[in-house]
């Protein structure tokens, strides 16, 4: 059974490696391990989908060689996910989370399906221009949704406090067994407004990978609350 739907305690806590030095990613990726972190996010950028570059399937296999315990949660900000849907599972991925915005209504569910037929579990993102009426009719199908709190392409942004709202109106609809997650902007400061609206999964990039790694487990016990 996945973490996801049998987490050891919520919510669920994941350091968004992006903001890691990637000159020392395998220790940083460690350290975030030891400092009580569930999930390590890998945020997939391919220049077109969001103006900005970042990792690929061979990070996310030289994450899972070096940490084979570790949930690799991967944030697909990509046009094209469904090809790359087997590279990041063969590559040792446990989430592939896609964005409503690139793939048509009808083709979201057998999309979801395929991820979870490669033993990976599947969420769907949302953008914060996105009006949250598109993800609704979905949220069923996937095992995890994901409320962006920033336009997506960069680490260190503001929190856009009205997505929010979003979270508000998914949270009802959600089995026990699937998760909320929140993307962009997190810390110590605003994680409580997170959690009181319904998640149960929090990314923090800069906020704990921007303190020194001895001051980490802090954060991580800040963010959970
Ligand atoms: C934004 C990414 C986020 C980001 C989070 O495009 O999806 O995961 O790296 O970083 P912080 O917490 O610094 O906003
Ligand atoms: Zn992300």
């Amino acid at each position: 059974m996945s973490l996801l739907t049998a987490p050891p305690r919520l919510p669920l806590i994941a350091p968004s490696v992006l903001a890691a030095d990637f000159a020392a990613m395998g220790a940083d990726c460690r350290s975030a391990i030891d400092a009580g972190a569930d999930l390590l996010h890998l945020d997939v950028m391919d220049g077109h989908f969001v103006p900005n570059l970042t990792m690929g399937p061979d990070l996310c296999r030289a994450l899972r060689r070096t940490l084979p315990e570790a949930y690799l949660d991967v944030h697909l900000m990509i046009t094209d996910p469904a090809s790359y849907v087997e590279p990041f599972a063969k590559a040792g991925a446990n989430m592939l989370t896609f964005h409503v915005e690139v793939v048509a209504p009808e083709r979201i569910a057998p999309l979801a399906k395929a991820i979870r037929a490669l033993g990976v579990d599947a969420g769907l993102a949302i953008n914060p221009p996105t009006p949250v009426e598109r993800i609704l009719p979905h949220v069923a199908d996937v095992d995890l949704v994901l409320v962006m709190s920033v336009n997506p392409g960069f680490g260190g942004q503001a929190f856009i406090a009205e997505t929010l709202e979003k979270t508000r109106a998914i949270r009802p609809l959600l089995r026990p067994s699937q998760r909320l997650e929140m993307d962009g902007g997190i810390g110590p400061s605003n994680a409580r407004a997170v959690r009181e609206a319904g998640c149960d999964v929090i990314v923090a990039g800069s906020s704990f990978f921007g303190v020194a790694p001895g001051q980490r487990s802090a954060v991580v016990a800040s963010l959970r609350g």
